[in-house]
């Protein structure tokens, strides 16, 4: 069997990707091309955009994920990732996504409550006990709902996935009790949930997009920032940061997102195949985050950095600092919510 492949749009792909694919067909019959028929007579490259490096969580999510969609479609559509911020940060590419300029990201929870505010409650410190109660939350029917919400902002949320714990990282000292962090220039997400929680211990929280972040410390105008060790190891932050603390002060999810105008174009069955391979994305991420949590200590301690681990009652004096911010919490996402989640199993 003869199939001709045309490939399709070199860098970012147009919302009319049905039309596109129609064009490109006729195209190639005009050059005299001979088309059979076949299962794979175009390609559609799909790009996903996401901000960390393709060894790191995201990019062996986005592997997964390619495998699957490609294998799964034949090859009628290929992922093509683009680490390291390259289609821009976070925020940036998500607006992508709604315009229809870039089709998918794997993303962290920075800036999801700018599109879909309730998601914020998931951002809230302390409130998850460990990765099993986070992961149940947002397997079960409340990261169900949520994932819904957001096909009102013109994007398709197909899955959780998730950066494991936060921790904080400076150059400044060493952090063992909340008055450790006063006046700390601690550069967050754009996330006000996490700047709340940040002002309210007296830091001096600097919100900031990722790809401003290393030059940031590198120059000294942040003294710091807070991670997943999934995140401190893969974006090699032992090289420009002296102080890890293990504070675990908020978990971190991240989400597996389409672009509404792009899902609208495939046929069910192909959405099907791009869902599944968001599920198995998911899974592997959870087993990268899972590697992360069990030697990145280690590693990162190898690498020189001088490593506090927050005991249960430093933690609780932290809680016991952020009462104000809970209080703001409460208000905004409902007590109801909030207990809910502690109480799911
Ligand atoms: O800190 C952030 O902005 C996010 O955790 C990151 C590193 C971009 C991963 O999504």
């Amino acid at each position: 069997m003869i199939a001709t492949r045309i490939p399709g749009p070199a860098t970012r792909a147009e919302p009319a990707r049905k039309s596109a694919n129609l064009a490109a067909s006729l195209a190639a019959l005009a050059l005299g091309t001979t088309l059979v028929a076949g299962p794979a007579l175009a390609q559609t490259e799909v790009n996903v955009g996401f901000a960390l490096a393709a060894t790191s969580h995201y990019g062996v999510a986005g592997e997964k994920w390619k495998e699957v969609v490609d294998a799964g479609t034949d090859g009628r559509y290929s992922l093509t990732l683009h680490p390291s911020s390259a289609l821009g940060g976070e925020r940036d590419v998500i607006e992508g996504l709604q315009i229809g300029t870039i089709e998918a990201t794997i993303v962290s929870s920075g800036t999801l409550s700018s599109f879909v505010p309730e998601v914020g409650v998931f951002d809230i410190p302390f409130l998850f006990r460990d990765l099993n109660h986070a992961r149940a939350v947002l397997d079960g029917p409340i990261g169900e709902a949520m994932l819904a919400k957001f096909e009102d902002q013109g994007l398709v949320a197909l899955a959780w996935g998730e950066q494991g714990f936060r921790h904080i990282t400076n150059n400044r000292n060493a952090i063992a009790t909340p008055a450790d962090v006063k006046g700390l220039k601690i550069r967050t997400m754009e996330n006000p949930v996490h700047i709340t929680a940040f002002q309210t211990l007296g830091a001096a929280p600097t919100p900031m997009a990722w790809p401003e972040v290393i030059v940031g410390l590198q120059q000294g105008t942040i003294d710091g920032q807070e991670n997943p060790l999934s995140v401190i190891t893969s974006a090699h932050l032992s090289e420009t940061q002296k102080y890890l603390t293990l504070s675990g002060h908020v978990y971190s999810p991240a989400m597996i997102l389409v672009s509404k105008m792009f899902w609208d174009g495939l046929t069910p069955e192909d959405q099907e195949v791009f869902r599944k391979g968001a599920i198995e994305a998911k899974a592997a991420m959870r087993a990268f985050v899972d590697a992360a949590e069990t030697n990145g200590e280690a590693q990162l301690k190898s690498e020189g950095m001088e490593i506090t681990k927050l005991s249960d009652e430093q933690k609780a004096a932290f809680r016991e600092a952020l009462k104000p911010a809970y209080a703001e919490y409460a208000k905004k996402y409902g007590q109801d919510l909030i207990d809910q989640i502690i109480a799911t199993k």
